[in-house]
């Protein structure tokens, strides 16, 4: 049912989008874990009132995990959160800087390699589902091919910004005629367990997560996602994932650190986004944008440094958080990976790798995955 606050309607059917437009007034305070309404006085919410529950609930999450972030040894924030409607923009152009290679690389393997992936899809009925899909611009060409390749699908973007999804419909629906994206905001693994519950029989799912994502994580959070996605799937199920290969570690920073500060806003976006939604009073002078290559980890890391020593007040936890001179919380982990830990990752979470693609340069690659048969929870 439609509300003042659902996204305008426009040319691309975008359906039941929670609204945008989310203030402090509308948080819930958590205190040992208990969700108290910050006011009692639902009258303010106006028609929004439908929309509440779904906003409230995604900015107690969020106060959440800054709570339980700022509250760690070594400060962190989910990278998640970095995605609000600015954020999801900025992450756009970062896609198309100079310094940011895994886009064109990608581009370029499903320029060249779409109508191969293809093969693994054709004799059977899919619905696509795209985890994390961002604003669609790798997809339209993937999915044109398959097309063109005459592969039976529907197709389900999934993504926790509304305004990211609005963008990729756009295109979709005008890039890929006969195509109709059904665009589903939320939680990755959360939609896509309802999706794969919800399937008709004979149906199967590929799952596409682009972009290397999957690297926006600990280790350990990189099996666990992998065990849930296989849990989630049944044999003869696909996963086309993207992973970025390990490369010069001078490269990577470069493209984390650009020389027109675009991933400087992008990161430091995230503690506007704390002010908004959470009322906090962050000073965003007084943070600065650090990436970081950590060989340890095989991966860069992002970082918001505290130029000063500072309390920031967090009204919705209704506490107050000390950042001392230089000390970072970290925003992001990009993991970087080699062909042979891909492999193992398919083969030790229930898949069986079918097929690998590489860009010309060995930048980054994408593998195509088979749930299979011999996987015990
Ligand atoms: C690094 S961008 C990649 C976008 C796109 N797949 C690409 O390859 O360019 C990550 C995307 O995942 C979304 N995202 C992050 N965490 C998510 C989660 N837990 N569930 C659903 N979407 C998520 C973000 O909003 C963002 O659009």
């Amino acid at each position: 049912m439609p509300s003042s606050l659902d996204l305008p309607r426009k040319s691309a059917p975008v359906r039941d989008f929670p609204s945008q437009v989310r203030t402090f007034d509308h948080v819930w305070k958590i205190e040992e874990d208990q969700l108290t309404p910050m006011r009692t006085d639902d009258a303010s919410l106006g028609s929004a009132a439908l929309n509440v529950n779904k906003i409230d609930r995604e900015l107690f999450d969020f106060a959440r995990d800054v709570r339980d972030g700022f509250s760690a040894p070594l400060k962190f924030i989910p990278s998640r959160w970095l995605y609000d409607e600015r954020g999801s923009s900025l992450f756009s152009q970062i896609t198309r800087l100079p310094e940011y290679y895994p886009t064109e690389r990608e581009l370029e393997i499903f320029s060249t390699h779409a109508s191969s992936m293809a093969k693994a899809l054709l004799g059977s009925n899919w619905k696509v589902v795209e985890l994390g899909a961002g604003d669609g611009r790798k997809t339209e060409i993937l999915l044109r091919s398959w097309q063109r390749s005459e592969v039976q699908f529907s197709y389900v973007p999934v993504d926790v910004s509304p305004s990211a999804l609005e963008e990729l419909c756009k295109r979709i629906n005008t890039g890929c005629p006969g195509v109709r994206a059904r665009p589903r905001v939320g939680e990755n693994l959360s939609v896509l367990r309802e999706l794969s519950d919800a399937r008709i029989r004979g149906e199967k799912i590929c799952v596409l997560f682009m972009g290397s994502s999957i690297g926006n994580c600990a280790w350990e959070d990189v099996e666990n996602f992998l065990s849930e996605l296989r849990a989630t799937l049944l044999p003869g199920d696909l996963a086309l994932i993207g992973f970025d290969l390990i490369k010069d570690s001078k490269r990577l920073i470069q493209a984390y650190d650009d020389s027109q500060g675009v991933t400087r806003d992008f990161n430091l976006n995230l503690l506007r986004r704390m002010n908004r939604e959470l009322g906090a009073n962050f000073d965003l002078d007084q943070f600065r944008h650090e990436a970081s290559w950590n060989p340890g980890l095989s991966g860069m890391e992002s970082w918001l440094v505290s130029l000063r020593d500072q309390m920031v007040d967090i009204r919705a936890l209704n506490t107050s958080f000390k950042f001392r001179r230089w000390e970072p919380i970290r925003t992001e982990i990009s993991l970087k990976f080699s062909p042979e830990v891909i492999d193992d990752l398919a083969c030790a979470n229930g898949f069986a790798p079918l097929a690998r693609y590489e860009d010309r340069a060995g930048d980054f690659t994408d593998a195509i995955w088979e749930a299979t048969d011999a996987f015990w929870m």
